[in-house]
């Protein structure tokens, strides 16, 4: 690889990252964008089902729907700030641009309803509007932009020289060598990869807050790790069912058939989902099973790719899908403010590695694509006027790639375990104290094999254990129970079957 000098190198090709590259583009700016990723299906955006909200005949509504299952805790500016700019950035650069063709009823776009929104106001393609975002807008920067993208390459580390980044270590096949940019955009995506069931893909290992944090960047929120209410677990893989269902009158029910959840919100399924997610664990521990009861929709005309993904785990959807939850986003992560700045000078993050204060302690259903797109717009262009400043190269030292067989898989496994029982949906101030114990442990072990060794497995593997000590350590700070952040004591935590097994 080559020592190499651009004005905007983007790390990540999700929604955030192809909104910021193409905004940095289009102000004139010379623009890479590195992504580890070989295929689209590896980033978080290709995986997102349920759609991309945005602002109709009712801001005031939607900026409060937001602020409620936030629990009051989100940043009102920032959600302004979302929604003032929704439509327009959706219209603008997803429909005009990328020209992505939502459902429509006649006339006018098909407004999906999810959870805790007031009124039905998300654009979606079937219920696998990812998938039908990432690869247009993907292909269109490749193909109608200047913009180069570089495929199965990993960001390592930033340049930091007096205070500002100037660019990443980049590593691709092997090999790696700087790249020096007047403005570095982090849009690495989520943290799945840190727990045994997630939504995410398994490359969602949390680099860009990793290294963000090692670089002296501020981190916030961390302890609000979202699980998704209804995901379905089967032998060949775990698979995302959209709140869309929910909001098309899909209904969970407990192990005896019951309809539970209008004893624990008035909002019944409908409700946020942090108190789905709890209440679905609940009557699983109690009564050993939750379904998803379908047989009041037409679902495989409303959700054909949801049913053809049944088909192909072999779950008989018309006898109730059996769901649990999975971790599914980051509430927290890089702190930035209204363009995306981070507080490191030059450093920007988007996306779900970053936190802006739109979802506080928990997210609204189908807001990170829009946070992404309006956050990866603004920082684009501000990150487009900053000049790269010549530096003396960081010391390259001699390392090896390779790494013991078995090493990043095993404490992958070990990581993945205590993520799971300890920092989970329900957490116990002891069980928070031991994770950080454990963790540390983890993070020197890894960290020893770092200072010889260049391997990407190693790498993630020290983003995860960074991640996750950042995740344990605020948690554990945090002695009140708000949104996704939920505490009990330790007589009421029972291991998940998942954990068990690994
Ligand atoms: C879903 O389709 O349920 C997920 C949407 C989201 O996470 O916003």
């Amino acid at each position: 690889m080559e020592r190499t000098e651009t004005d905007v190198l983007v790390v990540g090709a999700g929604i955030a990252g192809l909104s910021a590259a193409l905004a940095a583009e289009e102000a004139g700016a010379d623009v890479r964008l590195a992504t580890k990723a070989r295929r689209p299906e590896e980033a978080s955006t290709w995986w997102a089902q349920g759609g991309i909200a945005i602002t109709r005949d009712d801001p005031e509504q939607f900026e409060q729907d937001i602020l409620e299952a936030s629990a009051g805790t989100a940043d009102e500016a920032a959600i302004e700030l979302l929604v003032e700019n929704a439509t327009e950035t959706v219209r603008d650069v997803l429909v005009d641009t990328v020209g992505i063709e939502f459902d429509t009823n006649g006339e006018e776009f098909d407004y999906g309803q999810e959870a805790a929104h007031d009124q039905a106001r998300i654009l979606h393609v079937n219920a696998e509007t990812g998938k039908h975002i990432h690869v247009p807008f993907l292909n269109y920067v490749a193909d109608e932009t200047d913009v180069t993208i570089l495929e199965d390459t990993a960001a390592l580390e930033l340049i930091r020289h007096e205070g500002r980044v100037h660019g990443a270590l980049l590593e691709h096949d092997g090999e790696w060598a700087p790249t020096f940019a007047g403005s570095t955009v982090l849009a690495t995506g989520g943290i799945g990869a840190l727990y045994p069931r997630s939504t995410n893909p398994p490359s969602a290992t949390g680099d860009g807050i990793a290294m963000a944090a090692l670089a002296g960047a501020d981190v916030d929120d961390m302890e609000y790790v979202q699980f998704h209410p209804t995901a379905c677990h089967t032998d060949t893989g775990t698979f995302l069912v959209s709140e869309a269902v929910r909001g098309e009158g899909g209904i969970l029910r407990n192990g005896d058939g019951e309809r539970f959840m209008p004893d624990y919100h008035e909002d019944a399924e409908l409700a946020p989902r942090d108190v789905v997610a709890r209440a679905v664990t609940t009557e699983r521990d109690r009564t050993g099973e939750v379904t998803l009861d379908v047989s009041g929709l037409d679902f495989e005309t409303e959700f054909p790719d949801l049913a053809a993904k049944c088909e192909q785990h072999d779950v008989d959807w018309t006898a109730g899908i059996s769901i649990a939850p999975a971790q599914h986003f980051l509430c927290g992560g890089i702190a930035v403010d209204e363009w995306g700045r981070t507080t490191l000078d030059k450093l920007y993050a988007v996306g779900e590695c970053s936190r802006t204060g739109v979802h506080g302690a928990n997210r609204l259903a189908s807001t990170s694509l829009l946070e992404g797109l309006v956050w990866g717009q603004r920082a684009g262009e501000d990150a487009a006027g900053n000049p790269v400043e010549p530096i003396e190269p960081p010391e390259l030292l001699e390392r090896d790639p390779d790494l013991p067989a078995t090493f990043a898989k095993d404490k992958f496994r070990r990581l993945r375990r205590v993520m799971d029982e300890m920092v989970g949906i329900e957490r116990t101030p002891s069980g928070l104290k031991r994770a950080q114990g454990v963790l540390r442990r983890l993070k020197g072990e890894v960290d020893a094999y770092v200072r010889t060794r260049t391997s990407r497995s190693l790498y993630e593997l020290r983003s995860a254990s960074i991640v996750s000590l950042l995740i344990s350590r605020a948690a554990a700070e945090n002695e009140q129970s708000v949104g996704c952040h939920y505490l009990v004591d330790d007589s009421e935590i029972t291991p998940s079957p998942e954990s068990a097994k690994q």
